[in-house]
């Protein structure tokens, strides 16, 4: 199969269409068109022209950015499209980030595998990655 990466931002509904299809928890539109509003890069992956997977950076533009939103559609996993996720935007980061900038994400699962081919290592122990949901 044969898979396009495109530099865009998701649309509302193909965001949420994503998240939930590949089991990531669900946001509301509203809360979906807020967040997709600051995102600072992303991209959406195609095959046949349709939207399969996504990742997004967020962050201030200059010292902190966080990957989030990586998901791709489960007939479609394994095939090596969240490895052209994750390089595109990590090109991004290379190339306009201040060479400071701090990268974090939380690691789902089996998923810590794919991060640590692009140089994210646990901070653990002398940091702890902290979360609350409201
Ligand atoms: C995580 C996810 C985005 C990866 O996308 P994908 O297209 O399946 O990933 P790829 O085919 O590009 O493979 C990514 C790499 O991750 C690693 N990997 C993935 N699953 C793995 C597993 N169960 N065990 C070990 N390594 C694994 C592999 O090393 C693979 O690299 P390799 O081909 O060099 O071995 C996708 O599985 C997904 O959407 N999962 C559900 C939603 C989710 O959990 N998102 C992440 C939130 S943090």
């Amino acid at each position: 199969m044969t898979y396009e990466v495109r530099v865009e931002t998701p649309s509302v509904e193909v965001y949420r269409h994503l998240r939930v299809a590949a089991g990531l928890s669900p946001k509301s539109a509203a809360a979906a068109a807020a967040g997709l509003h600051g995102t600072w890069h992303a991209v959406v992956a195609y095959h046949d022209e349709q939207p399969i997977g996504m990742g997004r950076v967020i962050g201030d533009g200059g010292t902190a950015f966080q990957i989030v939103d990586m998901c791709v559609l489960p007939e479609h996993q394994s095939r090596g499209v969240g490895k052209r996720i994750m390089a595109a935007l990590m090109q991004q980061l290379l190339d306009h980030a201040p060479s400071t900038a701090y990268i974090s994400l939380i690691a789902d699962g089996a998923a810590r595998h794919l991060y640590a081919q692009y140089g994210f290592a646990e901070t653990a122990p002398e940091s702890i990655g902290m979360a609350r949901r409201l």
